[in-house]
């Protein structure tokens, strides 16, 4: 078995990505703080209610512009095909341990794919919806119905992005030797061929 180690990830994307992992904290823990009064206590991490009310907006614009990027260089990689549509068949034995039985993937898996569109989606309509009610700026322009319609949607995208990001974190960690990928910006070998078998190929062209 081979030690070489394969480049997954550049400089400038593992800290795009990090940069886009913190702020979404930041912007999920201030808009939690207005989601349910249980949470305002949250409003403390900003300086207190007014900051954390001034700072969410721009810190999930922050978010959502810095995934436009990454988004912009990795969507080729994440077009789902017939392929992923026979892997998610076999998804069961993957979760029952049986990694061998999967059909070969390329750079990302069906669930990865799901991830990527799920966050980009949530983040669409938590930009377009968040404008709408963004006070006082945007929202005198629109009509009031359609402004609490957009609070409701607002809510529902956050709900789908946090779920989305917490499978993301934790079949990063689940599936060992992934989080270097972020890190380091390298994977191993073995790593790549026991995970990414369609990827390795290209990557080391077979060899
Ligand atoms: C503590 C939080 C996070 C951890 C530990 C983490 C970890 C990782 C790791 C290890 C990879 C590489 C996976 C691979 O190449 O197989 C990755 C890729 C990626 N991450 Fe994260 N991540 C976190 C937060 C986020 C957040 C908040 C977002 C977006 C809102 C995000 C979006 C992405 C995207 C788009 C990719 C590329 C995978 C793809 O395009 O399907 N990550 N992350």
């Amino acid at each position: 078995m081979s030690n070489r180690m394969l480049q997954r990830y550049g400089d400038r994307d593992r800290m795009n990505h990090w940069f886009i992992a913190l702020m979404f904290v930041l912007a999920g823990l201030s808009g939690l703080a207005f989601f349910h009064p249980a949470f305002y206590f949250l409003t403390n991490l900003f300086g207190g209610g007014s900051w954390a009310r001034i700072l969410h907006p721009f810190m999930g614009l922050l978010v959502a512009l810095s995934f436009a990027r990454l988004g912009s260089q990795l969507w080729r990689d994440n077009v789902i095909t017939d392929a992923d549509r026979e892997w998610k068949q076999h998804a069961g034995d993957l979760l029952r341990g049986n990694k061998a039985g999967m059909p070969p993937v390329g750079k990302y898996n069906y669930g990865q794919k799901m991830v990527f569109w799920v966050t980009l989606a949530s983040l669409g309509v938590l930009v377009v919806t968040g404008f709408v009610f963004w006070r006082p700026w945007f929202e005198p322009l629109f009509a009031i119905p359609l402004a609490r319609a957009a609070v409701l949607l607002h809510s529902v995208a956050a709900v789908a992005l946090i779920a989305a990001i917490i499978i993301h974190v934790y079949a990063a960690i689940w599936v060992k030797g992934s989080v270097r990928a972020m890190t380091r910006g390298t994977v191993t070998d073995a790593w790549a061929r026991a995970n990414h078998p369609l990827w390795h190929k290209d990557m080391t062209k077979g060899g």
